[in-house]
């Protein structure tokens, strides 16, 4: 397959070139900004000694209770389909990390970020700010209570509407195990409109961002919920 002359007119086309090394994958065509993002040398892993030293550390002092439930952060409830999502943080060998520092942020019901810099024309939720953070406990567990997030346009290319999805960051052992990831729902119509989800070019790769769907956890007259894991490695750095 070769890259699309005008992919979002239809599904997104993928370059399925295995002669492109992974700095160049890194640039994706269709997702305009990661030609200023993705790294212009080859990528080193540091050694060992370096990165096994000085893991973050993150007190329960400081987090408020209320920062792993987005919808008790204000005087009343947010707007929208409240929702649980709950998972668990692994390491490469499937073991969990405890203490883990989850950080998610996402759009309102509607769409709308609370930023400066989202002029889209849906309403903002005065209850409803958009960020939570918690920790993962002894199992590697976390849990969120939040609302779904609607989808947005985002001027990508003509039409562009991101997929619902929760923005993620964590941090493992070492700081080099941070990663800033998204989730998405399952089944959403945008999967195949969209260039961020889209520039995961393993399909294998791109279904472990999207959670499932989880009857165990929903709670009855009161949430949905879904499930999604995260497994944390090291991450090669671009060379000096
Ligand atoms: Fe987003």
């Amino acid at each position: 397959m070769t890259a699309s002359s005008d992919p979002y007119s239809g599904p997104v086309v993928l370059p399925d070139d295995p002669t492109l090394g992974p700095e160049v994958q890194l640039d994706y065509p269709g997702y305009r900004s990661t030609q200023w993002r993705a790294p212009s040398l080859p990528l080193v892993t540091l050694p060992e000694e370096l990165h096994r030293l000085d893991g973050p550390v993150f007190g329960e002092s400081a987090l408020e209770p209320s920062d792993g439930d987005l919808t008790r952060q204000h005087a009343n409830e947010p707007l929208g389909e409240r929702i649980v999502v709950h998972g668990r943080v692994l390491d490469e060998d499937g073991r969990p990390l405890r203490g883990a520092l989850v950080e998610v942020w996402q759009a309102n019901a509607a769409g709308r970020y609370r930023h400066d810099v989202d002029r889209h024309p849906a309403p903002l939720d005065p209850n409803f700010s958009g960020a939570g953070r918690c920790l993962t406990d002894a199992e590697g567990r976390y849990r969120f209570t939040t609302i779904k997030p609607g989808a947005y346009p985002w001027r990508n290319h003509p039409n562009a509407w991101r997929p619902a999805h929760i923005h993620f960051s964590l941090y493992g052992r070492a700081f080099e195990q941070r990663l800033v990831t998204q989730m998405y729902f399952p089944g959403d119509p945008l999967f195949p409109y969209d260039p961020i989800f889209n520039s995961v070019r393993d399909p294998r790769a791109r279904e472990l961002l999207i959670a499932r769907f989880d009857l165990e956890e929903t709670r009855p007259e009161w949430a949905l919920a879904f499930e999604w894991d995260i497994v944390l490695s090291a991450t090669p750095f671009e060379a000096p």
